[in-house]
This record gives C-alpha cells, structure tokens and sequence, in this order.
C-alpha cells in the first residue's frame, strides 16, 4: 500500500531534519578540530555519520513505500560555541529535540493507521536513548574535568576512539 500523504510529509521534515543534525555536528567537529580537540571533533565526525545515515534510512523507507522524497533546503547552523560543555549541552538539547519529533511522526502513522511506518520508526525511538544518553555521559565527565585540567586531555583522546559501529 503506497505511503499515506499526511506520514510522507512527516517524514520529508525528518528526513531535512536528520540532515540538519548532520550539518549541526560537522560545524561542532569543524569548531572542536580548531580549538585542537581532536577527539571532540572525531566524536562528532562519527555522529554527523550517523545522522547522515539516519536521514538516508528514511529516503530509502519513503521510496520502498513508493512516496516521494522532497529534498528542501537546509537551514544554516551554530558555527561557534562558548565552551566544550556548551557545545554538548547544546547537542543533548537538539537530540531531545528530535526525539520529539520522531515521537510526533509515530503519532501521526498511528492516528493514519499506518503500521508499517510505526514499526520502522521503532528503530529511531531505541536510537533517540541511546543518542540523549551519549551526550549526556560527556557531559558528566566535561563538569567534572573542565576544560582545563588533565582530565579533558584523557577524556578527549577516548573521544578519538569512536567509530561508527560504536
Ligand atoms: Fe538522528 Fe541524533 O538523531
């Protein structure tokens, strides 16, 4: 059965929004490599990955359900940020953002009765744990260390050893 209407436009937005994301965390990598926070900007070159691939999920999802993909621009991001734990709070707040609205298109597969949409975002609603609480450990070791001590030092060379199965 070929997507319902109101789901598609639903999951267009999502689609832009997983890309914003995308764009959000290569700008904290970007910012993090020149302050010369190697790990920090690796950790974040793995998320914009993730998020990359979280927004191709869904393009292939809408096209397996014979809908239309509408690719719309892409609205600028932060470039800068006060401190390493701004940075992360800031993406703890954008991840519970997005939670969000991966809650709102469940809602509305479900209220459409389209089933198949809910299951497959099942996959986004474990996903949203694990990125709120990813964030959230950094942040707890960032308000221990600082940003000056030794700590950030260890703390920074962990962040280099994310890979994208991590
Ligand atoms: Fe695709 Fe970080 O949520």
């Amino acid at each position: 059965m070929k997507i319902n209407k109101k789901v598609e436009e639903v999951l267009n937005k999502q689609v832009n929004a997983e890309f914003w994301s995308a764009y959000l965390y290569l700008s904290m990598a970007a910012w993090s490599e020149s302050r010369g926070f190697k790990g920090f900007a690796n950790w974040m070159r793995v998320q914009f990955h993730e998020e990359t691939s979280h927004a191709l999920k869904i393009y292939e999802y809408i096209i397996s359900r014979s809908g239309e993909v509408k690719l719309k621009p892409i609205e600028p991001v932060d470039t800068s940020w006060e401190s390493l734990l701004h940075m992360l709070e800031e993406t703890y707040k954008h991840e519970c953002k997005v939670t969000e609205m991966i809650n709102n298109c469940y809602e509305v597969a479900l209220a459409e009765k389209d089933y198949a949409t809910t299951t497959m975002l099942q996959w986004f609603i474990e996903e949203q744990i694990e990125e709120e609480s990813n964030a959230l450990e950094i942040i707890d070791v960032l308000k221990v260390t600082g940003e000056k001590s030794g700590g950030i030092f260890y703390l920074d060379k962990k962040l280099g050893k994310r890979t994208l199965n991590d």
